[in-house]
């Protein structure tokens, strides 16, 4: 004889950063479920370890969405202050590294007992190494057949959160279901594709010979800039000015790169011609670029000999061959290496208060299974708590 339904209020699908914050913030008789052995996988790993939590900074500039309007509501009901005053009152010590953004002084892994102590305290319950099979909906409730550490179980809620989170990093459990789920509900999706990613470059670039080195530049790709580092890497470019490039490149498109922004390098050769010109240009931009950099840079431009035989005109060449530099990715390193997905589920669906679905009342989708995503610097996880908490206030 089959056995009972197990039956729940609410059944929040991805035990990751959105799901669980749902989970904490929402009413009573909630079950979450996840397919890995432990939750939060993706906070595990963050921020090298140490998870970069959220940004001090955090506003919807800083997302990109098919409506960059969406993303308001939830980011200004639960801000970035209500997650840092969160981790304050759990006593969990943290820091500022750069540009705002949050790291804990220890490790990611106090980011997720804390929400697994909230989640606990609002009595929701976790089945992990637990896979979705089938959902539908019978005209009053959600009816789910899950597979439970090997065995087929029967699950119904009044409501269902889909918090599976996008498609990067596949080894550590991300997989298509919440688009899935979408499209079976008459969701539409916006375009999917690795975002916060290292663009790659054909051979002819030869950047492997400078693997490993690092610089700050000014990356622009479609109109949009960013001033971080950026690094070589043996199958092309990487670093943060490179990845958030990234989520504004598309294939074909070229992009742009201005290395050491904020120096003028044409008055600073001028300058180094009349105090030391009998440097040569490898030896001068030292100064400011790792050597083999330096060197390469030195020997594409053609430039031996001393600074001081170098006129201005040279010098305008050198610059531009600095700040100038107009590259084509031809691709990228694809979901293996992404941080995020761009795209998703369509927010035009979607209640921006509550997350709910307008196709399907009782169905929300929270976190990065939506088009929205966030800059690199903490701003996808502050959507993961925005939307989780939008949603869990009404569930
Ligand atoms: P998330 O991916 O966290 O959770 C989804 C959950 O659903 C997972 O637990 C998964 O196992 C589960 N799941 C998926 N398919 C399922 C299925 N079929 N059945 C059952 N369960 C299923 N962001 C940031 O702001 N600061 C940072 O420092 C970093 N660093 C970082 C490093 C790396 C290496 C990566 C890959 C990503 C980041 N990010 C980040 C991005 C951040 O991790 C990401 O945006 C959030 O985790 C998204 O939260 P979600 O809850 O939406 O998905």
């Amino acid at each position: 004889m089959a056995q009972p339904a197990d039956s729940f209020e609410t059944v929040i699908l991805g035990a990751g950063a959105a799901g669980m914050m749902c989970a904490a913030h929402a009413g009573p008789g909630v079950l979450v479920l996840d397919h890995s052995a432990n939750p939060g996988e993706k906070i595990r790993i963050s921020g090298g370890g140490r998870c970069n939590f959220t940004n001090m900074y955090a506003g919807p500039e800083n997302f990109i969405s098919a409506n960059p309007h969406f993303a308001k509501s939830a980011l200004s009901r639960y801000t970035q202050w209500d997650f840092i005053d969160l981790v304050a009152r759990h006593g969990i010590p943290y820091h500022e590294k750069t540009l705002g953004q949050l790291f804990c002084d220890t490790s990611a892994k106090d980011i997720i007992a804390m929400l697994l102590a909230e989640m606990d305290r609002a009595g929701a319950v976790l089945w992990l190494r637990s896979t979705l099979d089938e959902i539908a909906h019978d005209g009053s409730r959600f009816r789910l057949s899950v597979t439970r550490e090997g065995r087929s179980v029967r699950v119904t809620a009044r409501q269902v959160v889909v918090a599976c989170g996008g498609k990067s990093i596949p080894k550590i459990g991300a997989s298509d279901q919440g688009y899935r789920i979408a499209r079976q509900f008459g969701h539409a999706l916006t375009e999917t594709r690795p975002a916060l990613v290292p663009l790659t470059f054909g051979a002819e670039a030869a950047f492997a010979e400078l693997s490993g080195l690092a610089s700050p530049a000014r990356v622009t790709a479609n109109g949009t800039s960013f001033d971080e580092a950026l690094l070589f890497t043996h199958r092309g470019l990487s670093g943060p000015a490179i990845l958030q490039a990234s989520s504004y490149w598309r294939e074909g498109d070229g992009i742009t790169v201005r290395l050491c922004p904020e120096t003028d390098f044409f008055t600073a050769l001028r300058d180094r011609r009349a105090r030391a010109g009998r440097r040569d240009l490898a030896t001068v931009l030292t100064e400011w670029l790792p050597k083999r950099l330096a060197q390469t840079i030195a020997a594409q431009v053609g430039a031996t000999g001393n600074l001081a035989d170098l006129s201005d005109t040279r010098l305008r060449e050198i610059t531009a061959a600095l700040t100038d530099w107009h590259l084509k990715p031809t691709g990228t390193e694809g979901y293996r290496k992404a941080e995020v997905t761009l795209g998703g589920v369509e927010t035009a669906a979607l209640s921006s208060r509550s997350m709910e679905s307008a196709h399907q009342p009782g169905l929300y989708f929270i976190g990065e299974v939506v088009d929205v995503t966030g800059w690199l610097g903490g701003y996808n996880f502050q959507w993961a708590w925005s939307s989780g908490w939008a949603a869990g206030q009404e569930i």
